[in-house]
């Protein structure tokens, strides 16, 4: 195994009220079996922050799905880095495809994202991941460096000590059940890892500091054979995250 952090981290996306949290915890807590060297999150909703690292008694790590770039300021409806630490997250996601598509958010505000989570020691989760019609036409790989290049512009630094995490998350393969198979995760992840070598090293930094996590239609079935692929350092799991019991089998079967 590599020498990369391994994640697995829970998107509840907007989804969950206080009370179904409460359920969700009250399961959760009752089989969850910690993993030496596995960092286990969730990124909730905002409201719900202080409630899911109360409720997980600081098991796990606690996230947001998104983080604004400035402290303060008149930015309506965005959240900044410093309230976001102010709720002990340690991690954030930026540029999920969601936000790509719903809300037009563009490579460039999600390197300015993940930079400003840097600056606060909250790792960015930075996604990207092409869509089906670009999967269709052959130029995965094209759309997967532009986006990983033009995502992680700013977030690579001489002597940096908290390194982003990417999650390659095929927009094709996001709650639609169709994972992608086993040698397309490998080749994906081989190539970010082979791009990521070419800038740590240009900084003098290690190899191993950021790790790449698969994201799409993760469950019980397909984890322990995607986990067992040394290009995967965990993963990024949306519709399985919300399911208490399914989740702790994920943990339980990857790694
Ligand atoms: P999914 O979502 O596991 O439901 O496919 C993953 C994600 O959107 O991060």
């Amino acid at each position: 195994m590599s020498l990369r952090k391994k994640f697995i981290l829970g998107n509840w996306k907007m989804n969950l009220t206080s009370e179904e949290i409460q359920r969700f915890f009250s399961d959760f807590n009752e089989s969850y079996n910690p993993k030496d060297k596995l960092n286990v999150g969730i990124a909730s909703s905002y409201p719900y922050l202080e409630l899911v690292k109360k409720l997980s008694m600081d098991l796990i790590l606690t996230g947001s799905q998104n983080i604004h770039f400035e402290n303060s300021g008149a930015f309506t409806g965005e959240v900044s880095p410093l309230m976001l630490k102010d709720f002990g997250t340690s991690f954030s996601i930026v540029g999920h495809s969601e936000r790509r598509q719903y809300f037009g958010e563009t490579s460039t505000v999600v390197s300015k994202r993940a930079r400003a989570a840097l600056n606060h020691n909250i790792i960015p989760i930075i996604c990207i991941g092409e869509s089906r019609a670009e999967f269709e036409a052959g130029t995965t790989f094209k759309i997967i460096e532009e986006q990983l290049i033009e995502s992680i512009n700013n977030c690579l630094f001489e002597g940096q000590k908290i390194f982003p995490v990417i999650a390659y998350e095929p927009v094709w393969a996001i709650g639609t059940g169709l994972s992608a198979n086993k040698e397309q995760v490998d080749a994906v992840h081989l190539f970010i890892l082979d791009k990521l070598t070419n800038l740590l090293t240009n900084l003098k930094l290690s190899t191993d500091s950021v790790s790449v996590i698969y994201g799409g239609s993760v469950n019980t079935k397909n984890c322990g054979e995607l986990t067992r692929l040394e290009s995967v350092d965990g993963f990024l799991i949306g519709g399985s995250s919300l399911k208490p019991v399914e989740l702790n089998e994920i943990i339980e079967l990857s790694f």
